[in-house]
């Protein structure tokens, strides 16, 4: 059953904190000229994907995508596939624009706004075919654990906007975080490993070593890949 948007807005929770980092000159004057060309308005209600991108194509959601190099590579290699990016840190905002610009890629849009909302508010049912969520922030002192992206209600709300065949890949370098990943798919009865069950995935070569997966190498951290497959 459809869980109702009140119940779900009862049960969110805020997975940033607002970082104050200083915008470029370059980002700002991307924000400033290519937001309008490539920004999806979160106010728009649910979005008609063929409409926002002028064709038909499977659409693929990577969330908190820090400074855009993996949305903006992925797009690059796969021209057939539609890529959105939601961001809630304006200068990565700014830079995946400007990414978007210098590679000319037509098939991404961009929104710098929290996912729930976006979720909730703009993307309709079984329409997403892969979601990313890469080095969420890992929330790692046990007061801040509730503050976890990955969790049981965000979950339900992804399987409801996720096609069915639909891949969900998460990554992340803290071990508890992979563990907690691992638990909440577990239980997600709407999704099943793509390695099987209690396995996490190979990192697949194609995966842009992002920003904060080479801080976790140099913190010495391993890394863990979990595929799903929505049922
Ligand atoms: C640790 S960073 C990882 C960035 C990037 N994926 C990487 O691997 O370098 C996590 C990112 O998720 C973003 N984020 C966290 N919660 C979010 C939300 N609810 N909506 C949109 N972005 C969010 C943060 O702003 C941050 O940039």
């Amino acid at each position: 059953m459809q869980q109702k948007p009140t119940e779900l807005k009862d049960r969110r929770i805020r997975s940033f904190v607002r970082r104050q980092g200083r915008l470029t000159a370059a980002q700002n004057f991307a924000l400033e000229k290519h937001l309008p060309k490539f920004g999806l308005q979160a106010s728009d209600g649910i979005f008609d994907f063929a409409k926002e991108y002028n064709r038909e194509a499977p659409t693929h959601l990577e969330i908190g995508f820090g400074n855009g190099q993996s949305v903006a590579n992925m797009a690059a290699s796969h021209p057939e596939n539609n890529y959105l990016g939601v961001e809630v840190h304006r200068p990565g905002v700014g830079n995946l624009l400007q990414l978007v610009h210098s590679k000319e890629l037509s098939n991404v849009r961009v929104m710098s706004d929290d996912v729930f909302e976006v979720l909730q508010n703009n993307i309709a049912d079984n329409s997403l075919a892969a979601v990313y969520i890469y080095f969420p922030d890992p929330w790692h002192k046990r007061c801040h654990v509730k503050r976890r992206i990955v969790n049981p209600v965000f979950v339900e709300m992804l399987a409801a906007k996720m096609e069915v065949g639909g891949l969900l890949h998460m990554a992340t370098d803290w071990k508890d975080y992979a563990k907690h990943m691992m638990r909440v798919m577990n239980d997600a009865s709407q999704f099943k490993n793509s390695a099987g069950a209690n396995n996490y995935s190979e990192r697949p070569e194609w995966r842009t070593l992002t920003k904060f997966e080479q801080r976790g190498h140099r913190l010495g951290h391993d890394v863990w890949d979990l595929m799903f497959t929505k049922l």
